[in-house]
């Protein structure tokens, strides 16, 4: 199975911002240990702190699904919300931190509705759980 995990706005500084929501650990090793337990399948990952060319990625994306935590892009963006509607690979939205425990602006996604599902709460597990999804 192709996988492609994408990490939206301001992720590539995990491990390094608000260590208290989301860890320690950096991105690269978080897509680490995403590969090591992902073994027999293949896994893409693509981070960009730009809206466009996050939309670009889901529209050329040929994988078996996308797994993708927008940032706070989530809870804004007709663009990437629209790039989802467009495309037929599926896509699972997720977040490391449960966003409805926290500031009223993160409880609204304009992105859930054209996901398959969302994943949320359970720190970097949120990205192996939603990949393990595209097998059930
Ligand atoms: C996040 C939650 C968003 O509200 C926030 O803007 C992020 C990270 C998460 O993984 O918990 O950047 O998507």
């Amino acid at each position: 199975m192709k996988l492609l995990f994408i990490n939206g706005v301001n992720l590539n500084l995990t491990g390094k911002r608000e260590k208290g929501v989301y860890g320690s650990q950096t991105l690269d090793e978080i897509n680490a240990e995403i590969v090591k337990h992902f073994k027999d399948d293949e896994c893409e990952f693509y981070q960009s702190n730009c809206e466009g060319e996050i939309c670009s990625k889901i529209q050329s994306a040929e994988c078996d699904g996308i797994i993708l935590n927008a940032g706070a892009f989530t809870h804004y963006s007709y663009a990437i919300r629209d790039a989802i509607a467009a495309v037929s690979v599926p896509v699972v939205e997720v977040h490391m931190s449960n966003v409805h425990a926290r500031e009223e602006f993160r409880h609204k996604s304009v992105l859930s509705e054209v996901c398959k599902g969302v994943i949320l709460g359970f720190g970097k597990n949120s990205y192996i759980l939603a990949g393990e999804s595209f097998k059930i």
